[in-house]
């Protein structure tokens, strides 16, 4: 029997398990479930998924604060969201508590030990179709759980009690969504292709809205960290099972770089906007460089008086991106590993010469380095979370593209990331967002790849005004800055700054692209300039919260319209 066959068969008894057990009540999300939009005045979290946003809230009625609701978050979406949310991934944490710091976490995976430089070409130095994103050799070591834990430092309730609902979830299982029966169904040869054991997330007839996922290894990895804690995950039987996992498809994890993996304190990349403070993410990721140097040199023009999506705005913004995302290209890696020079990157002087040099009504133009193909996907995702107390909280984590590598480690049950792909595989080579690199984001050992995930907090009178964030891949900078400058700018409700169609331009391709329902007339005279401008599908899934202070404290939480996104609050 083959090992399809084997697969295939040993899913369809898991599902008959599966369904045979359907009796315990498990979850099942009504469309009244979906908040996309609420007024409150005490607290809100918003998430990828209804189960998850309900949790963090229940979190938050039993005492707890952000730190609390953002962890149990995290773990549901592991469960609930297992497209994104994760504990075989990683991410990024930007937070302003009720004292008034700021705080910046980096959970990002890191390259093994074994990793090297051109891992993924062959011996004609040409890169390997997918060895970057499919499959075991793919992954990073993962850094979530590592994350969760030095979260735990600021919250108060007991890890049980934190746990609790992910465990329930992994264990009774949840009616999966219409969205993500699409997926599975796509995905189904990706896993069958990359896993040699069963994994929970095929089974022999189609997926369909309402069907029950239970992931009885992933409830048992759930238990071990909480019994454990980080042992539960970096050593012991669920570091075996990473490893174990690795020798199936020539994978390099080893039980070293798992104990050796720790989360790491970063100091935010803080600015001034327009009479706001910026709090955002500072390398690893490019986020918060990206989005400082756009603010910057759209700043020196009136974008407001141009008008919002305008053919002018929108060149201005196009033309700053092009400038930005050369330089992500050029400068920006780990910065543990390569020295950046993000003092003159982000400088006035430097930003008001690279901007004043493009010409208003004709298109500037990108240099003829290898152009990518932007990867439509929705495969990371972000949490914004106020309390009641004043502590904001950003967290952006992701396994890479959807389902990550789509290999699950068996007998632990969770997805491993792709990450190893936001490396620079080889110069001028895109990735699968479609960006380039060279030597600064080149592979090292322990060396991090570079992130375009940005969580923002934006404070005014050192209080948290907005908490915002996206998935998107290279896509997350430049998203995030048309919500910044939907509210700040052009002060429009924050249902619009999220909804509304964006776009997108990162240098190379030397498209742009625009969202579904973009304005006609835009499009025709950026045309007219002579850009290349492409419909493409949904970017991101933006979760916003607005905080009003004017008339005691109004707090309005918008979920994407573009996912299963939704609000809770109270
Ligand atoms: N993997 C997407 C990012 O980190 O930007």
């Amino acid at each position: 029997m083959n090992k399809i066959k084997i697969v295939l068969l040993s899913s369809i008894i898991i599902s008959f398990i599966v369904f045979s057990v359907n009796a315990q009540t498990p979850s099942t999300i009504l469309n009244s479930d979906i908040s996309k939009k609420i007024t409150v005045h005490h607290a809100a979290v918003v998430t990828a998924h209804p189960l998850a946003s309900k949790a963090g809230l229940e979190m938050l009625q039993k005492g707890g604060n952000a730190f609390d609701a953002a962890i149990t978050v995290q773990l549901v979406l592991a469960v609930v969201y297992p497209n994104a949310g994760n504990l075989g991934g990683g991410g990024f944490m930007i937070a302003h508590t009720k004292d008034g710091n700021n705080l910046c976490l980096d959970f990002r995976e890191v390259a093994p030990e074994k990793a090297f430089k051109d891992m993924y070409l062959d011996s004609a130095s040409n890169p390997i179709p997918g060895l970057s994103q499919d499959g075991h050799l793919a992954c990073g070591v993962p850094g979530t759980v590592s994350g969760i834990f030095k979260m735990l430092k600021y919250a108060r309730l007991p890890l049980e009690i934190l746990m609790a609902p992910a465990i329930e979830y992994a264990e009774k299982g949840f009616k999966i969504t219409a969205a993500q029966a699409d997926d599975l169904n796509e995905l189904k040869p990706d896993f069958l292709k990359n896993n040699i054991s069963p994994v929970a997330f095929v089974k022999y007839e189609s997926w369909k809205a309402g069907d029950l996922l239970i992931q009885p290894e992933l409830a048992n990895t759930l238990k071990r960290i909480r019994k454990k804690g980080l042992k539960g995950f970096y050593e012991g039987p669920t570091a075996q099972y990473i490893v174990d996992e690795m020798k199936k498809g020539k994978g390099i994890i080893s039980l070293e770089d798992l104990k050796n993996y720790e989360a790491k304190s970063r100091i935010p990349m803080e600015f001034d906007y327009k009479n706001n403070h910026i709090v955002t993410m500072p390398l690893p990721s490019s986020g918060g460089i990206i989005l400082k140097q756009l603010l910057k040199m759209t700043a020196f023009k009136n974008m407001s008086s141009m008008g919002f999506q305008s053919p002018e705005c929108m060149q201005l913004i196009i033309e700053a991106e092009r400038r930005a995302y050369a330089d992500r290209a050029n400068f920006l890696g780990d910065p543990d590993f390569v020295k950046v020079p993000v003092k003159t990157l982000t400088s006035d002087n430097y930003l008001q010469t690279r901007i004043n040099d493009y010409r208003p009504g004709v298109a500037g133009n990108s240099n003829d380095t290898k152009a990518g193909v932007i990867h439509e996907s929705e495969e990371t995702t972000h949490i914004s979370i106020i309390d009641d107390e004043g502590n904001a909280i950003a967290i952006t984590t992701t396994l890479n593209d959807s389902y990550g590598s789509k290999t699950v480690v068996s007998k632990a049950g969770f997805i491993l990331n792709n990450e190893m792909d936001d490396f620079s595989i080889k110069p001028g080579v895109p990735n699968l967002y479609g960006v380039t690199g060279n030597e600064a984001n080149a592979i090292a050992p322990r060396k991090k790849m570079l992130s375009s995930m940005t969580p923002t907090i934006v404070l005014n009178s050192n209080k948290p005004i907005i908490v915002v964030g996206t998935p998107g891949g290279s896509t997350i900078p430049t998203n995030v800055f048309q919500t910044i400058t939907s509210l700040i700018d052009f002060k429009m409700s924050p249902e619009n700054a999220v909804n509304l169609p964006k776009f997108h331009f990162q240098w190379l391709p030397d498209e742009v692209f625009i969202e579904p329902e973009f304005s006609n007339t835009s499009k025709e005279k950026l045309t007219a300039m002579g850009y290349v401008v492409k419909e493409r599908g949904y970017m991101g899934r933006t979760e916003l919260i607005q905080i009003d202070y004017q008339n005691g404290k109004k707090i309005t939480a918008i979920a994407d319209k573009r996912g299963d996104d939704a609000a809770a609050g109270y």
